[in-house]
C-alpha cells in the first residue's frame, strides 16, 4: 500500500507522504516542451501517451507519492458535447449549452469521447515509476462543473448577477453532471485510480443558505458513490468557511485544505485525514522561507494523519529546484 494510502486508512507511515496539486504542468520546462507543439489543450488531454508522459515527468524528478492523472475538470462537459477549448492567458471557454442534444448523449458516447483519459490511466498505473506510489484520478464536483457549464468561463471573482435566474436550467444541468461524474470516476477507478480527489474550487462563491443544494448534497452524494466503489476520496472544496461542517456533511476520507485556513485551528477541528494548505506562492520565494513554512506544516500536523500538499496549484512561475527543495525538505523532516 502506498503511503498516501495509509495515511487516508489512519496508519502511521515510515515517510510523510507528498503530491502537488498541478505537479505536472507549466512549472516543468518538459511539459512546456510538450506543450508547444501541442496548441489544442483537450487534444492533448485525449493523447494517452502524451498525457502518460506528462504524468510521469514530475515523478522522474521529485520523489513524490502520487501521480494524478494529466486530465481536466472540463473534459467531463467536453464528454457530454458542449464545446470546450482553452484560450492562452484567458483560461477555458465553453461553448453554448444545448440541453436537449446534451440529453440525447449516452454512456456509451460520453465513454467513446473521453476513452484515452482512461488508457492514460491504465498506462501510468502500470508503469513501473508508479510502484508504491498512488495513482490519483480526479473530477470537478458538481458545484465547480455547474459555474463553468452556465458561466461558460472562469468566474474569477464572482458570478453573474443573472447566474440563478433560471432555475429549472440548473437543476437539469446539476442532474445531467451527476449522471456523467458517476460514469466517469467509475470508469477512472476500473481503469486503475487508486484514490479520487474532488476538485470544488469555486465552493467559495456561494452564500452559505445556497451550499446544501449546490455542494453537500451533490458532492456528498458522490462521495458515497465512490465509497461504494471501495475507493478512498478527498475533497477540496476551496475558499469553503466552515470546513468542520463540510466534513461532517459531505464526509469524505481527506480534506484538503486552502492556504487560507489557519492550520493550528483546523488541526483541533477536525478528525479525518489532512491534505495541502501551504500557500504556493512560498514557493515563489527562497530556501529559507521555504523550509520554515513547510516545517510549520509538518509541525503543526505531526500527530495527525497528513498528506504534504500547497493550499492550491503549483504556480507556473515556480523554479523546479524549489519544488525540489520541498520534496526533500518534507521527506528529510
Ligand atoms: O497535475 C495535476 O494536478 C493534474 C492535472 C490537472 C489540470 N487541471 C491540468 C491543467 C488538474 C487536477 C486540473 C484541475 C482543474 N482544472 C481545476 C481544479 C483545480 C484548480 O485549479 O482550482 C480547475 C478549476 C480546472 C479548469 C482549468 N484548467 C482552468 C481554469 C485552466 C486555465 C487556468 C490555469 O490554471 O492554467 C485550466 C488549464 C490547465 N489544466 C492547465 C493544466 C496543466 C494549463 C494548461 C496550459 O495552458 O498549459
Amino acid at each position: 500500500m502506498s503511503p498516501i494510502e495509509q495515511v487516508i486508512l489512519n496508519k502511521k507511515t515510515q515517510v510523510n507522504p507528498i503530491w502537488i496539486m498541478r505537479q505536472a504542468g507549466r512549472y516543468l520546462p518538459e511539459f512546456r516542451e510538450i506543450r508547444k507543439r501541442n496548441t489544442d489543450f483537450i487534444k492533448l488531454c485525449l493523447d494517452p501517451n502524451l498525457s502518460t508522459e506528462i504524468t510521469l515527468q514530475p515523478l522522474k524528478r521529485f520523489d513524490l507519492d502520487a501521480a494524478i492523472i494529466f486530465s481536466d475538470i472540463l473534459i467531463l462537459p467536453f464528454g457530454f458535447k458542449q464545446k470546450v477549448e482553452f484560450k492562452k492567458n484567458f483560461g477555458p471557454i465553453l461553448g453554448d449549452l444545448n440541453l436537449e442534444q446534451i440529453s440525447k448523449v449516452t454512456e456509451n458516447d460520453f465513454i467513446q469521447r473521453v476513452k484515452p483519459v482512461y488508457e492514460a490511466i491504465n498506462l501510468v498505473k502500470n508503469n513501473k515509476i508508479t510502484k508504491n506510489k498512488s495513482t490519483i484520478g480526479f473530477v470537478g464536483a458538481p458545484w465547480t462543473l455547474l459555474v463553468y457549464i452556465i458561466n461558460k468561463q472562469s468566474p474569477k471573482l464572482k458570478l453573474k448577477d443573472n447566474f440563478f435566474k433560471d432555475f429549472s436550467l440548473i437543476k437539469q444541468t446539476l442532474e445531467i453532471i451527476e449522471k456523467f461524474l458517476k460514469i466517469h470516476i467509475k470508469n477512472q477507478i476500473n481503469s486503475g485510480a487508486e484514490i479520487i480527489q474532488i476538485f470544488d474550487s469555486w465552493a467559495g462563491l456561494l452564500d452559505d443558505k445556497d451550499l446544501d443544494f449546490y455542494v453537500y448534497n451533490p458532492t456528498h452524494s458522490l462521495v458515497k458513490y465512490v465509497q461504494s466503489l471501495n475507493v478512498p476520496v478527498i475533497c477540496f472544496p476551496r475558499g469553503i468557511k466552515n470546513y468542520k461542517n463540510y466534513c461532517e456533511t459531505v464526509k469524505p476520507d481527506a480534506i484538503c485544505i486552502d492556504y487560507e485556513i489557519d492550520p493550528i485551528k483546523i488541526q483541533k477541528e477536525i478528525r479525518i485525514p489532512i491534505q495541502g494548505g501551504m500557500d504556493p506562492k512560498i514557493l515563489l520565494t527562497d530556501k529559507d522561507i521555504l523550509k520554515r513554512e513547510a516545517t510549520k506544516y509538518l509541525d503543526i500536523f505531526k500527530d495527525h494523519p497528513y498528506i504534504f500538499n500547497l493550499g492550491h496549484g503549483v504556480l507556473p512561475e515556480t523554479d523546479p529546484n524549489m519544488m525540489d527543495y520541498l520534496v526533500k525538505t518534507v521527506k528529510d523532516y
